[in-house]
């Protein structure tokens, strides 16, 4: 993986900073300093104002001749094409929709994924659902069994969350032996960010009239595996969206269209795509994926089912594998934390490999169950180092390391995997994934 093979290019250097206050070892300075004069490309020295000059003289070619008109919908630039989803196959060709794909992390800024590159995972691919014959069914432990033809739930009151879906399986590659030499987004982008729509369950579920021996809720898609998770009841009163819109258009197919559910905080694979029935039982229906997968297999032996809530987790996006440092100066270092617990409290970064930390600056509209971007500024002095970051949501859970995480679990663990990740800055400024 070395050089700029698939590399998201060089990381902007600054040409100085003012109040350099060091907060930790490594070169990290005080979030409030402010860097100044960003250098490009290496050139050891900021652009010289001639180069301004000529831009303003003489017109660029695309000032020469009018644009191209407007159209229906809109695509990103034709030079951002290198910024893609990775995707993957679970079984190969014999079965091409069991799969998914990454989202790239570390070619984003903000915390909300576009639509177009929002990760995927499908366990018999994506089906092309007709709204106009999609329907909607409650039934079970109600006493009105109901159904919903997706222009009928256009009609309820709408509500918008911003709120993050991660799959469970989210980071298996750190579980290996050795670090994988990939992208952030190979590693941890099997989790995206987006304001969703939609029409909070609770009312539809009152509309039905629960009965009050109904403790879970099966919800089930219109796939070609009905993929189907229970779910508490607790949680469904609490914020379950069954959601229309994503980032304010309609879902995209691979997100679940014309209907999902949204679990905020939970586990990807509760997050039900392309919705088309809600039981309500008395018990958990031991579906496959609650019983043979998304189980944590632990050190005895034993499989601890049902852990629905995602741990609190960060990762350094930029910079991360692919980036290139351009020598000893100033960077700053930016990031995504999240927390199935709600909002993220805190995020220390460390640029000694976990000696020392200090606080990154968060920004200040992070919403719960959504990303939380933080950013640190920081001074390379062009010697290997290693950077962490190190998230604590509004519980006070606090980010496992790698260890601690692997010896919660038996050897045979992939889910849930939250643990600190490690970014080794080596002595030409390039970046690596560590243990
Ligand atoms: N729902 C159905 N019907 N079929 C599926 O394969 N995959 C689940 C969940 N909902 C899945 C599904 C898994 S494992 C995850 S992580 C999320 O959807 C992924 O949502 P996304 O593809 O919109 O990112
Ligand atoms: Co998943």
């Amino acid at each position: 993986m070395r050089g700029t093979r698939y590399g998201p290019g060089v990381l902007t250097r600054f040409a100085s900073v003012s109040d350099p206050i060091p907060v930790a070892g490594g070169g990290l300075l005080s979030r409030r300093a402010l860097l100044k004069g960003a250098m490009v490309m290496g050139a050891g020295a900021a652009l010289p104002a001639t180069a301004a000059d000529e831009h303003l003289g003489a017109a660029m070619a695309w000032q020469k001749t009018p644009g191209r008109p407007p159209t229906g919908y809109g695509n990103p630039s034709r030079f951002e094409s290198a910024v893609t989803r990775t995707t993957y196959h679970r079984y190969g060709a014999i079965a091409l929709g069991n799969g998914g794909s990454f989202t790239p992390l570390e070619r984003l800024r903000g915390t909300i994924t576009p639509n177009g590159l929002h990760f995927e995972r499908h366990h018999q691919g994506v089906p092309d659902i007709d709204p106009a014959k999609h329907r909607l069914v409650v039934h079970g432990l109600v006493r009105r069994p109901l159904r919903f033809s997706i222009d009928a739930l256009g009609r309820y009151p709408m509500t918008s969350t911003t709120a993050f879906i991660e799959c469970a399986g989210n980071s298996f590659p750190n579980t290996n032996d050795k670090p994988p030499q990939v992208t952030c987004g190979e590693i941890h982008g099997l989790v995206s960010c987006s304001e969703w729509t939609g029409v909070p369950l609770a009312m539809l579920l009152e509309e039905a009239g629960v009965r009050a021996d109904a403790k879970w809720i099966v919800a089930e898609g219109a796939d070609a595996v009905s993929m189907h998770r229970s779910i508490p009841i607790e949680k469904v009163r609490d914020d379950a969206l069954v959601a229309l819109y994503q980032n304010g258009e309609r879902l995209r197919p691979e997100q679940g269209y014309p209907v999902r559910l949204l679990l905020p905080g939970w586990e990807g694979n509760m997050s039900v795509k392309w919705l088309h029935r809600l039981e309500l039982v008395t018990a958990p229906v031991q579906a496959r994926d609650e019983t043979s997968h998304y189980t944590d297999a632990l050190p005895d032996g034993r499989a601890l089912q049902f852990t629905f809530e995602m741990g609190v987790k960060s990762v350094i996006t930029q910079p991360s594998p692919g980036w290139m440092l351009q020598g000893p100066g100033y960077y700053d270092i930016s990031g995504l934390a999240w927390s199935g617990a709600g909002h993220v409290a805190r995020v220390d970064v460390s640029a000694d490999g976990g000696r020392t930390w200090a606080p990154a600056e968060l920004m200040e509209t992070a919403q719960p169950f959504a990303f939380t971007r933080f950013r640190l500024p920081w001074r390379w002095d062009g010697g290997p180092v290693r950077l962490m970051s190190r998230a604590m949501d509004e519980r006070e859970q606090i980010q496992p390391t790698r260890a601690e995480w692997m010896q919660r679990y038996g050897a045979k663990q992939r889910y849930h995997y939250h643990a600190i990740q490690t970014w080794q800055v080596d002595d030409m400024g390039e970046v690596s994934n560590a243990y």
